[in-house]
């Protein structure tokens, strides 16, 4: 069950579908960003070992779907190359709190939600799609990303206990719906994608 405080638009698809190359290529940087946030991780808390192989792992699952991500992007003759990130993350991260344990329970929630928030994406992009091939990516993506969610759940579970994790994941999830609800119109996996092309 994924945690979000809030459901995407009902028209998010089709209005992002209008510019699937760009939303391939936004697609592509969060995968590659997911990777790097496991590997900072990695770094940053290697004295807890526990968490050590499941950040590793994750990491290389993300980077496998990046790979397939820049497939599609070749094989349509998109070009893969820098995009200005959307502030979805960056307003996320500004909940996280500096002092520890905190920010390690904190960030691993934000992991969770935005995980979450692909996921309910990646269903709707699956579900109502027109273009076959792009849904078929979407649906073979989606169970990871649910996974992805249960993952830091669970990895936050084991070291702050259930009822913190509950507690905290409730606030974090509200401002997670406040960010999705600012986001500006464009056409990104975490926008609210209000396109008008
Ligand atoms: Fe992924
Ligand atoms: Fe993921």
């Amino acid at each position: 069950v994924l945690s979000l405080a809030s459901e995407s638009d009902a028209d998010w698809v089709s209005r992002v579908s209008h510019d699937w190359s760009t939303l391939l290529v936004d697609h592509a940087h969060c995968e590659k960003k997911a990777a790097s946030t496991a590997i900072n991780l990695i770094f940053r808390y290697q004295v807890f070992p526990e968490l050590m192989a499941p950040l590793s792992a994750h990491a290389r699952e993300e980077l496998a779907h990046f790979e397939l991500v820049l497939e599609l992007l070749q094989a349509r003759g998109v070009p893969f190359g820098p995009l200005e990130p959307s502030p979805y993350a960056v307003w996320l991260h500004r909940e996280i709190r500096s002092e520890e344990p905190f920010r390690l329970l904190d960030t691993l929630l934000v992991c969770a939600l935005i995980e979450a928030r692909s996921c309910e994406r990646m269903r709707l992009l699956a579900d109502g799609l027109a273009d076959g091939e792009l849904a078929r990516l979407y649906r073979g993506l989606l169970a990871s990303e649910a996974r992805h969610h249960t993952l830091f759940v669970d990895l936050a579970t084991g070291r702050f206990g259930r009822q913190a994790v509950m507690e905290r994941l409730g606030v974090l999830a509200e401002h997670e719906a406040r960010v999705v609800a600012a986001m500006p119109e464009e056409v990104r996996m975490h926008s609210r994608g209000a396109y008008s092309g």
